[in-house]
């Protein structure tokens, strides 16, 4: 085969060329997101039951602000938190929380059982997410719960075509492009998740509002700089239109929906302490 003369033939996987955990301001991008969303999968956890007594696995934790939420305010017994790269986990440790550097595609990444296995915004990014739903729906133990959250994309073809929208379509096609990034099967979590035997299952969507300088409009603003040559080799657009989406998002003008969060969850059949599934 010819070498390609394109820069992001070989991006490879989630944190090589695109979103590398090195690259100055990373931890900061994580963290908006994190800011926009917290609150909800700390809500969602709390309401599924996970309080004290609870081992819990969070897998592709990023800079940990759930697993130390989930320590020091749902004050469960223990989370082992698994990435891929740990600097940002490692920097900010408190009592329970173990780390352990880890690709959570390799068979066997991790051992024993746990009653909350979580996962946000990290299937979407693999292309192993078919598999490894049952993978991590085995490291549950009876009872217990797996809670996935990733990204729903609203910017369908109905949408107005506004400079967000022409951008988050190009992010959308680049990251799929690059790196195998897929938001299509988020929708189908809790049929996989059923697939998967766990059950009842159930699922949610939050959709942060895009306020100028709010931290969920910082965050497109700082993932679309950070994936922008995936986004211009689509085609679709170019730096002009990518600087005007900046700009449109950080201004009053914006009227955009934001991607939304899908959280979906399914309980291992088994001796559950708490109603099947359900909230408490
Ligand atoms: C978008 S961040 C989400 C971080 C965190 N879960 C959150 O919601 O704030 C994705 C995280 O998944 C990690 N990740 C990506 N691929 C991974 C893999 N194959 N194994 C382990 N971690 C992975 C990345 O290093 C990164 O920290």
């Amino acid at each position: 085969m010819e070498p390609s003369d394109d820069p992001l033939s070989g991006a490879g996987r989630y944190g090589e060329a695109v979103f590398p955990p090195g690259r100055a301001g990373e931890g900061e991008r994580i963290d908006f997101g994190a800011l926009a969303y917290d609150d909800i999968t700390m809500a969602r956890l709390r309401a599924l039951g996970v309080g004290p007594g609870w081992r819990c696995l969070d897998v592709g934790a990023g800079t940990g602000t759930v697993s130390r939420r989930l320590l020091e305010e749902a004050r469960v017994a223990s989370v082992l938190a698994v990435d891929r790269d740990v600097r940002f986990l490692g920097a900010r440790t408190v009592p329970g929380l173990d780390v352990r550097e880890a690709d959570i595609t390799a068979p066997d990444f991790v051992s024993g059982r746990f009653r909350l296995v979580h996962a946000r915004f990290v299937l979407m990014h693999l292309p192993e997410r078919d598999r490894l739903i049952p993978a991590l729906a085995d490291l549950v133990e009876p009872g217990g719960v797996l809670v996935l959250s990733d990204a729903v994309d609203l910017t369908g073809d109905r949408m107005p075509d506004t400079p967000y929208s022409r951008v988050m379509r190009a992010m959308w096609q680049g990251l799929r492009a690059t790196i195998g990034t897929d938001v299509s099967r988020v929708p189908s979590y809790p049929h996989l998740l059923r697939e998967a035997g766990l059950g009842p299952v159930a699922a949610e969507i939050h959709v942060p509002p895009l306020l100028p300088g709010s931290p969920i409009s910082r965050f497109w603003a700082d993932t679309w700089e950070r994936s922008r040559a995936a986004m211009l080799a689509t085609g679709l657009v170019d730096d002009t239109a990518v600087d005007e989406a900046v700009r449109y998002l950080g201004s009053e003008e914006c009227a955009a929906l934001s991607a939304g969060m899908l959280t979906a969850w399914g309980r291992k059949p088994g001796n559950g302490r708490g109603p099947e599934g359900g909230s408490r």
